[in-house]
């Protein structure tokens, strides 16, 4: 019942995500530099607003663009209409939807739908998680110098020790490939599929980690906060990796070196 009210609603963001690609919409900006949102974003959230109220009236949600309804339920919809907005912007066609569905406060299932390359990443708690129907799992690399890894920064930097920047160049001055996607939940997904090998970020919202967390954690890996401790969405800072890599990442995200 949960999942195909979930494909219906990420379906229906992504439509509308499509009815705007390339062509003419409204840009504005939030708080930041190029922190963007669009016409698009605002109509696919409404799109995805109304599939789950349709079905699932008492239910909470979190949405980016409308923020919180609160309700008496134990269900909390957590939606990021477009993740990947500037990319979207561009007509860079890597951005998605992403919807996880928590129940007291843990996160039971999740969908992440890049419409221009149709992937359908679909997880559910203790069930695996799937791409298009088909089960994926993590990479198996050991080693971090041979991976490749992702990361995204924030839309204002923020200066702090062991920030986005100085990480960022360790693994690079090691030769290690760290790849910017510009999309959370697209990292996570390909995480999840063995496509990269570990992710890392530093300010994130819960509508980006909600349905890429439980889909790399279904798909066999393992997600932290930056310092190997348990990560809830709520916090900001995430490490994602195929597990085997998990420990060395934490050292060199931390000052250590590889
Ligand atoms: C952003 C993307 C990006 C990440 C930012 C997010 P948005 O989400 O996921 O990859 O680096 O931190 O805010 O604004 O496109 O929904
Ligand atoms: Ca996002
Ligand atoms: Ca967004």
């Amino acid at each position: 019942m949960f999942k195909q009210t979930l494909v219906e609603a990420t379906k229906a963001g992504a439509a509308e995500i499509l009815r705007f690609f390339n062509g003419d919409f409204k840009i504005s900006n939030k708080a930041g530099v190029n922190n963007l949102v669009t016409e698009a974003d605002h109509a696919a959230e409404k799109a995805i607003m109304a599939v789950i109220k349709s079905q699932f009236p008492d239910h909470q949600l979190l949405a980016e663009e409308s923020g919180e309804m609160i309700q008496d339920s134990a269900y909390k919809w957590i939606i990021d209409p477009i993740d990947g907005t500037v990319n979207f912007a561009h007509g860079i066609p890597l951005n998605c939807v992403s919807i996880g569905i928590e129940h007291n406060g843990e996160i039971i299932m999740g969908a992440v739908y890049n419409p221009h390359l149709d992937e359908f990443f679909f997880a559910e708690k203790g069930n695996g998680a799937t791409l298009n129907d088909k089960p994926i799992a993590v990479s198996s690399e050991t080693n971090a110098i041979n991976s490749c890894l992702v990361t995204g920064f924030p839309y204002t930097y923020i200066n702090m020790p062991n920030g986005p920047l100085e990480v960022f160049e360790r693994f690079i001055r090691k030769g290690v490939p760290v790849r910017r996607l510009g999309s959370a939940a697209i990292d996570l997904c390909w995480v999840a599929a063995g496509r990269l090998d570990g992710f890392y970020e530093h300010k994130l919202e819960p509508w980006d980690s909600a349905a890429g967390k439980l889909m790399v954690e279904e798909a066999g890996g393992k997600v932290t906060d930056l310092e190997g401790n348990t990560f809830s969405i709520y916090q900001h800072r995430i490490l994602a990796t195929n597990g085997k890599i998990h420990d060395e990442m934490v050292k060199v995200i931390n000052g250590g070196s590889l």
